[in-house]
């Protein structure tokens, strides 16, 4: 099953989240030369038009996400450089094309750092591959990103990120995370993971963070947002990442950015937000 596109969610407050802290991980990459390699396993369309594309028209979603953030005065230091690397698409001041993670990544590459990406959707991967034709520090893959990781974990760099951010189409999405962290720990165990995943019903993702504390797997740190109450019927109610082996004080940057991304995102007074140690660092 393979129906969701990303386009029609381009730039709502869940990508404002993870893509703000993807950019914090990759700044924290950058603070040592050597180089080093990201693995983004469901890459998306890589690029998204807000403003004349049927899907980006459809909700707006963006209006709720980086359209808040467009033109808010004395944004915090990692706003602000997530909304930089979006205005890099946007010279002319107006908010129209919106970077995915692929091309939020590349943005923060050196020359010799190296950037994987996989996209299973057939309308989606021809897309991805147009905007990085002819970048040879980026390899881009029809193939699903699970698979990704046994073929290209560890990376010869043993420095890095592994990105997931899946679309939760499938029932068992979570217990495939729980695979794939396992996948992971055991190929590569001193990268960093992302992992992004959506709250709706509360309970999926409470079992979540139980089978990660289970897991036997140190420095798992779980970052939540919550823009609605959790028990509303319907609905994206919030978001969260987990981050495997954050960056040195990563958790001290998420405890003054978290409460910002509420506090500029939130529509309601029911905005929560959440930073817990999973398992603790060793
Ligand atoms: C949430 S979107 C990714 C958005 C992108 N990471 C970004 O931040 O711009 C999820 C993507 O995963 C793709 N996808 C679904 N199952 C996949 C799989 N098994 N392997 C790789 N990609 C998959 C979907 O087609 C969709 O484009």
């Amino acid at each position: 099953m393979l129906s969701y596109r990303h386009s029609f969610h381009a730039g709502n407050f869940a990508d404002v989240f993870k893509h703000t802290l993807l950019l914090q991980l990759l700044l924290a990459l950058k603070r040592k030369d050597k180089p080093f390699c990201i693995l983004d396993t469901h890459a998306g369309a890589g690029r998204y038009d807000l403003l004349y594309s049927k899907s980006a028209a459809k909700n707006r979603e963006y209006g709720e996400g980086i359209g808040r953030l467009w033109s808010q005065p004395e944004l915090g230091p990692e706003l602000s450089e997530y909304r930089k690397q979006v205005q890099a698409l946007n010279p002319n001041g107006e908010l129209r094309y919106y970077p995915g993670s692929p091309l939020l990544t590349r943005g923060l590459l050196r020359p010799g750092d190296r950037l994987i990406l996989t996209e299973l959707h057939p309308s989606d991967y021809p897309l991805l591959k147009t905007v990085f034709s002819g970048d040879r520090q980026t390899a881009v893959h029809h193939a699903d990103g699970y698979a990704a990781l046994k073929a290209f974990l560890p990376p010869i760099e043993r420095r890095g990120l592994v990105f997931i951010d899946p679309a939760f189409e499938l029932r068992d999405e979570f217990e495939r995370l729980i695979d794939a962290v396992q996948v992971i720990h055991r190929r590569w165990a001193s990268g960093i993971t992302a992992l992004w995943y959506p709250i709706l019903d509360r309970a999926p993702s409470l079992r979540f963070h139980r089978a990660l504390r289970e897991s036997a797997i140190p420095a798992v740190l779980c970052a939540e947002l919550g823009l609605q109450s959790y028990d509303t019927p319907f609905g994206l109610h919030g978001c969260g990442m987990i981050i495997i082996n954050p960056p040195w004080q990563f958790d001290e940057r998420l405890k003054r950015l978290l409460p910002e991304l509420r506090q500029r995102l939130q529509s309601s007074e029911n905005g929560q937000i959440q930073l817990d140690w999973l398992t603790p660092a060793p």
